[in-house]
């Protein structure tokens, strides 16, 4: 799906197309997921392991879980702008209605619309997947970006880690955060 291009910040923006990922991803995948990593404020990710390499090929592949990217540019010159994972919480059968979201939009790309383009894919998906009842996340409590996103799809407080993290050496409250799609 190639998105409109319409609003102020937008009419800026490249033509993005949101799409599954797959295999041919992974390793721009994995990098974009490091360099938001590097900025050091928003992930609590500090280095994508070899392991954690494997376990996206595998996401991609899983047919009960969610990857996509965001694409732009034409063909031969393509770069991966965005991505947003819907991973299974652990593997018991009584917590298997829920999916764990993680997503970003990489420097340079962000507040045009990108994210909102990802969230409104990943929920249609999970909407009409069965057997997906619940979509959780977690979130740095001064990332007010992330949470008007959130906020702004109908995804409501669970409950506060207080100073669960240092970001940047500052405290900071993980805010969870769940949305029923059923
Ligand atoms: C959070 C993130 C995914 C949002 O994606 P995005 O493409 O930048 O967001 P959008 O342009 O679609 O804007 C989404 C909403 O964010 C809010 N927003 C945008 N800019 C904002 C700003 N400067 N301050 C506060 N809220 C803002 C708005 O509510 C906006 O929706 P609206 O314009 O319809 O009101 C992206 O900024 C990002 O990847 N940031 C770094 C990594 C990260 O924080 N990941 C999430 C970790 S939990």
């Amino acid at each position: 799906m190639w998105g409109a291009q319409v609003g102020k910040a937008e009419s800026a923006r490249p033509a993005v197309k949101i799409r599954r990922a797959k295999a041919g991803d992974l390793e721009e995948y994995a990098e974009n997921v490091q360099s938001v990593a590097d900025e050091g404020r928003y992930t609590f990710t500090e280095r994508v392991t070899q392991e954690r390499k494997k376990s996206m090929g595998k996401l991609f592949g899983d047919k009960g879980c969610l990857a996509i990217v965001a694409e732009v540019g034409e063909d031969g010159r393509r770069k991966l702008v965005g991505g947003l994972a819907m991973t299974r919480y652990g593997d018991a059968e009584k917590s298997k209605h829920v999916r764990v979201l993680g997503m970003l939009v990489v420097d340079g790309y962000r507040e045009m619309g990108i994210g909102t383009e990802l969230m409104e894919y990943a929920l249609r998906w999970a909407r009409a997947k069965k057997g997906v009842g619940k979509v959780t996340l977690g979130v740095f409590s001064k990332n007010r970006r992330a949470l008007r996103l959130y906020e702004k799809f109908g995804f409501k407080v669970e409950g506060v880690r207080k100073r669960h993290y240092y970001i940047v050496g500052e405290p900071e409250d993980e805010i969870d955060m769940a949305l029923f799609v059923k």
